[in-house]
């Protein structure tokens, strides 16, 4: 989604803004603008914005744009096509008021409407620019108050930042359903909407809650809440440091991000594995065990590859401790008017922490009494302060808009859940050993599939000109089948669809020709040889395969054998070979591999 970030202080903001930019530039990226209180002739407030990436914007900006208070964004256009004028900051008629937003206005048109009626000329297709002239038409004295004004006429989400050249020594932020998180630093303060523009400068923080608004300025800030009254909202710091949001040598994230995976699942598994309960530790899941043995049912919900990832949960649940499990797109879930059980332990899957319909279905299942618990990654995230406890999985800032590492260390993570959950229950001292034993296997056997990185890329040429891909897997791996196919349509642009391999011979089957290569995964599980039919079917119709499997298949034209762990881990590693099948055929096809069009990171919109 957007971002925005924001600084007062001693030093000169505008190389500041820019930067925070740049580290934000992969939550939206159609467009950019920035606004500055200048210390130039004059004074008063600066703007430069257009489409474009930030570094059209860099170039844009003046030599003498000097200042010590701004507000920057980058823009995934909602409202209003990527253009010049509907880049943000937005300005009132005056040009007093600058306003930078992430979210979506719902009720803008009327608010629009009610504007022109009133005379205002509104120059862009935006909602946010509404918000400038509520604000610019204010009478109330301070600006705390003229933002608050404005604020009681908006329905929907936002988070903003908000200058007016009559008070040059503050900004004004506020948080309803998209992030704002504050940065404390030495007689300066920070504003962006993720801690990836801030961790350079402090890694003192505080993430205002939904309502909630701020003050800065160069050596203090309050919160308080959107009717005035103040907060005490206390300071966190930030576990990540600021090196791992570089790039470590890589050429594109996404490539750190698939190489650095056996490191990041020693992160997830580290302090939590228990040899003398042959079980796992997991400190902030806060679900005793007399409720978790109540427990009748498990519902996962996510959205992308996090309702993947809680796919591949759910099959690990419902194996290891024998409760029905199942996973649902968040999106879907909040809509359906779900009946909420008492008895289902729900869990919501984000890496953001902030994805909009992840965040209200949390907040539906809250509502009705549900007992929801978190998979998240970026602590302190809506998503991990909204739930009722979880599990963070520990991936580190994933920056690439195509999630890798994180999938992988949010399956891994379900493993530790479903482990504590079957110990808690039926599951074996044996089992729990024989589970604890592959789990300590997978870093080394994911640095092992990543040596096999050349051959993958070579496969990936011959895939480059595909006109569409088939993904097929039974049970465990048909999850696999779905992230991969998600994978490619992503960051290559190749349509790919992902079915049950037992589905194929219902129907899909007739796609398959030799322009249409299938994916094939197969697990040397009680399910191999139904996955060798399968192969059969395929070829039989002289369609072209490539298997993922734990030995050569004969009946495939290319394998890529991985290495055997558990049954039920082994989900985990038959897909990374396809994160670096997606990653090589979008390189083969020349895509912007970390930020792929029409895409965000974090979406915080419906
Ligand atoms: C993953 O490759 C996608 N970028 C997308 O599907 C993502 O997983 C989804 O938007 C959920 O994001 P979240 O994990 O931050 O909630």
């Amino acid at each position: 989604m957007c971002g925005i970030v924001g600084y007062i202080g001693r030093r000169d903001v505008a190389p500041l803004l820019l930067e925070g930019l740049q580290r934000l530039e992969y939550r939206g990226y159609d467009s950019a603008g920035i606004a500055i209180h200048s210390s130039g002739k004059g004074g008063g407030l600066k703007t430069v914005k257009n489409k474009g990436r930030v570094r059209d914007l860099e170039a844009k900006v003046p030599a003498r744009f000097a200042g010590n208070c701004g507000i920057a964004h980058t823009r995934w256009a909602t409202h209003g096509a990527p253009n010049d004028t509907n880049a943000h900051p937005h300005t009132d008629a005056d040009g007093h008021v600058a306003v930078v937003h992430n979210g979506i206005i719902d009720n803008s048109s009327e608010l629009r409407a009610k504007l022109a009626a009133d005379g205002v000329e509104l120059v862009s297709d935006t909602d946010t620019e509404v918000l400038a002239h509520l604000v610019g038409r204010s009478q109330a004295p301070s600006l705390e108050e003229k933002v608050r004004e404005a604020l009681r006429h908006i329905e929907g989400t936002y988070g903003i930042a908000v200058l007016h050249a009559d008070f040059p020594d503050r900004i004004v932020v506020a948080r309803n359903g998209s992030p704002v998180v504050l940065g404390i630093g030495d007689r300066e303060m920070l504003v962006a909407s993720d801690v990836a523009a801030l961790i350079s400068h402090t890694r003192q923080v505080i993430t205002l809650d939904d309502g909630e608004m701020a003050t800065l300025k160069a050596d203090d800030y309050r919160t308080y809440t959107t009717d005035g009254s103040r907060t005490a909202a206390s300071p966190t710091t930030v576990e990540w440091e600021a090196e791992s949001y570089d790039m470590g040598g890589h050429d594109t994230y996404m490539h750190k991000e698939i190489a650095e995976q056996a490191d990041a699942v020693d992160r997830v598994l580290r302090g939590r594995l228990d040899d003398r309960f042959a079980t796992v530790r997991l400190g902030g899941l806060n679900l005793d065990a007399r409720e978790a043995r109540t427990m009748r049912r498990v519902k996962i919900l996510g959205c992308g590859s996090a309702y993947h990832a809680g796919q591949i949960g759910a099959q690990m649940i419902e194996e290891l401790a024998r409760i029905p499990a199942d996973a649902e797109p968040a999106s879907e879930f909040r809509y359906r008017n779900p009946v909420v059980d008492p008895d289902t332990l729900y869990i919501a899957v984000s890496q953001s922490g902030e994805t909009y319909d992840t965040l209200a279905a949390v907040q539906e299942l809250k509502r009705k009494g549900g007992r929801v618990l978190g998979v998240v990654n970026v602590v302190g995230s809506a998503i991990a302060r909204e739930t009722d406890g979880g599990v963070y999985v520990h991936a580190g800032p994933e920056v690439c808009v195509v999630s890798t590492k994180c999938f992988t260390n949010t399956a891994v993570a379900f493993a530790l859940l479903a482990l504590h959950l079957g110990r808690i229950r039926d599951l074996s001292v044996t089992d729990g050993k024989r589970i604890i034993e592959g789990l300590r296997r997978l870093p080394g056997q994911i640095a092992e599939i990543m040596e096999g990185e050349e051959r993958i890329a070579k496969l990936a040429a011959e895939f480059a000109d595909a006109k569409s891909m088939m993904f097929v897997g039974r049970v465990r791996g048909f999850p696999v089948a779905k992230e991969a196919s998600l994978k490619l349509k992503e960051v290559s642009y190749i349509h790919a669809e992902a079915y049950p391999a037992s589905e194929l011979k219902h129907g899909p089957l007739a796609l398959i020709e030799p322009e249409v290569p299938t994916v094939a995964i197969v697990p040397d599980d009680e399910l191999l040889e139904k996955n060798r039919a399968t192969l059969e079917e395929i070829k039989a119709r002289s369609g072209r395969i490539l298997a993922v499997a734990h030995s050569e298949q004969e009946k495939a034209d290319d394998t890529i054998v991985v290495p055997r762990n558990e049954p039920e881990l082994d989900p985990v590693l038959m897909g990374i070979p396809l994160q670096l099948l997606a990653y090589h055929t979008a390189l083969a096809l020349g895509r912007d591999i970390d930020k792929p069009r029409n895409l965000a990171k974090s979406v915080t919109v419906e």
